[in-house]
């Protein structure tokens, strides 16, 4: 299997990118492969059990992979990932349902394990999976799902054990006190092997979750309703290789639709889905941005720059993104007036404040709302970014300040965006980076 040198083996790497910022941004970024879609669909192939090949293009270059495809080894599956040809090859038949602490605490999506290796085998054992230091992070609706697929959970020593009381599994319908994504996630996955059809109410309706469903409908599961809140699965006994091509990452392109705006800059995004991007792209329009769209380009003037105060709430699909919120508090640093920040999903998802302090703005935390009086300006500093949309929010409030700034905690944006420096570098950005 292809081992990435750079990547990190428990310990942090406290990599750090300098910026000299000042400079507006200009020209043509192309967007990759979706890490949260490509997250949710490697632990699914898991499902397909065949020594015939499956292969998945547009994979981003992204640490977060380096786990998942470690943890395919350890069920037993073959894994090739050609960074240049941007696919991953996977073959092989599952031989363990164990898994060890060595991967799963290094990701949130090693949690989709859980329901792929039941859905399999009906039993498995795990620690309890990572990811970003975002606030609480609990698996109890993705338990209330494994329960109406009659599966027993125990949490000893640390590890979660599962166990299915009547296997192969059987249809059931699900409500979900709440859209979760990974719980919805493994709900699909339980289903597709399930006998008869399962009904999921309040689904999660991410376009990863439709992504999930197009490549579990090519390996032959029927699936309905994906990306509304009232999925309907049949599942099937075998299901088969496919070839699939990830969805591109509308978070990284929010992102670089921000920074060109931020910078006062002027530019052009391809490779995206700007209807994946409706809330922030309506939210920036309505505030004064020039932005022109069609099905796959954004074109951004933000040259002449007078923008209204933004009032937002990170709300599920199609609301604004949670991973957004934190590019947003830079943008409405730069509006003229009194801005609001609600995140109603992670509601501790504001550590960059502090960090946003040290560069001279002032804004008010209370609880899940942050206020933000601009237009103010960000001055210098070194900061700390302690998880991916943190880190990439301090890169572009750097990316505004003028002279040097210093962002550590690059190793959060390498987990989660391909390419990041270089593809600000092609924007005329001034940027370094050091592990
Ligand atoms: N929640 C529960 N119980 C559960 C599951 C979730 O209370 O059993 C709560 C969470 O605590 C949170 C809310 O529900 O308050 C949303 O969590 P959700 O399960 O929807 O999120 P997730 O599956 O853990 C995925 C993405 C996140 C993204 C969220 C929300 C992946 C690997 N991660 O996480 O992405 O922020 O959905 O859209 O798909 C990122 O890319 O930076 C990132 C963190």
């Amino acid at each position: 299997m292809f081992v990435d040198s750079t990547f990190w083996k428990g310990t942090i790497m406290q990599n750090e990118i300098r910026v000299f910022g000042g400079i507006p941004l200009n020209g043509e970024v192309k967007i990759s492969g979706s890490k949260n879609a490509i997250s949710a669909i490697l632990p699914a192939l898991t499902l397909i059990n065949s020594e015939t090949e499956s292969r998945i293009g547009n994979i981003p270059n992204i640490s977060d992979l380096q786990a998942l495809c470690n943890i395919l080894e350890e069920i037993g599956l073959s894994t090739h990932w050609d960074r240049e040809a941007k696919t991953i090859k996977i073959h092989g038949l599952i031989t363990n349902n164990y898994l060890s602490e060595e991967n799963v605490p290094k990701i949130r999506a090693s949690s989709l394990f859980l329901g792929a290796l039941l859905a399999m085998t009906g039993e498995v054992h795990m620690p309890f999976c990572g990811g970003d230091q975002i606030g609480v992070r609990p698996l109890d609706i993705h338990f209330y799902v494994f329960e109406k697929f009659n599966i027993e959970t125990k949490i000893e020593n640390g590890y979660i054990h599962c166990h299915a009381t009547t296997f192969p599994l059987k249809n059931t319908t699900i409500y979900l006190r709440y859209p979760s994504v990974g719980a919805t996630e493994n709900a699909l996955l339980l289903a597709s092997r399930a006998s008869g059809t399962t009904y999921i109410y309040n689904a999660a309706s991410e376009p990863e979750i439709t992504d999930l469903a197009v490549a579990l409908t090519k390996m032959g599961a029927k699936i309905s309703g994906a990306g509304t809140p009232i999925i309907r699965v049949t599942g099937v006994q075998k299901l088969q290789p496919i070839q699939h091509e990830i969805i591109p990452d509308r978070l990284e392109l929010c992102t670089f639709l921000l920074a060109l705006i931020c910078t006062h800059g002027k530019g052009v995004i391809k490779g995206g889905i700007p209807e994946h991007c409706i809330s922030v792209l309506h939210t920036l329009i309505d505030s004064g941005v020039d932005i022109q769209y069609d099905s796959e380009t954004i074109h951004v003037d933000a040259t002449r720059g007078y923008y209204k105060p933004i009032k937002i709430q990170a709300l599920p699909y199609p609301g604004i993104p949670t991973d957004v919120q934190p590019l947003l508090s830079v943008f409405a640093l730069l509006c003229n007036g009194n801005s609001i920040i609600h995140d109603t999903v992670f509601k501790d998802r504001f550590t960059y404040v502090n960090e946003f302090m040290k560069m001279g703005v002032e804004m008010t935390q209370l609880y899940d709302h942050l206020w933000i009086n601009g237009p103010q300006s960000f001055t210098n500093a070194i900061v700390h970014g302690c998880d991916i949309r943190a880190a990439s929010a301090l890169v572009l409030a750097a990316l505004c300040a003028p002279n040097e700034t210093t962002v550590q905690g690059y190793h959060h944006i390498q987990r989660g965006y391909e390419n990041f420096k270089d593809k600000l570098i092609h924007l005329g950005a001034k940027v370094s980076h050091s592990e």
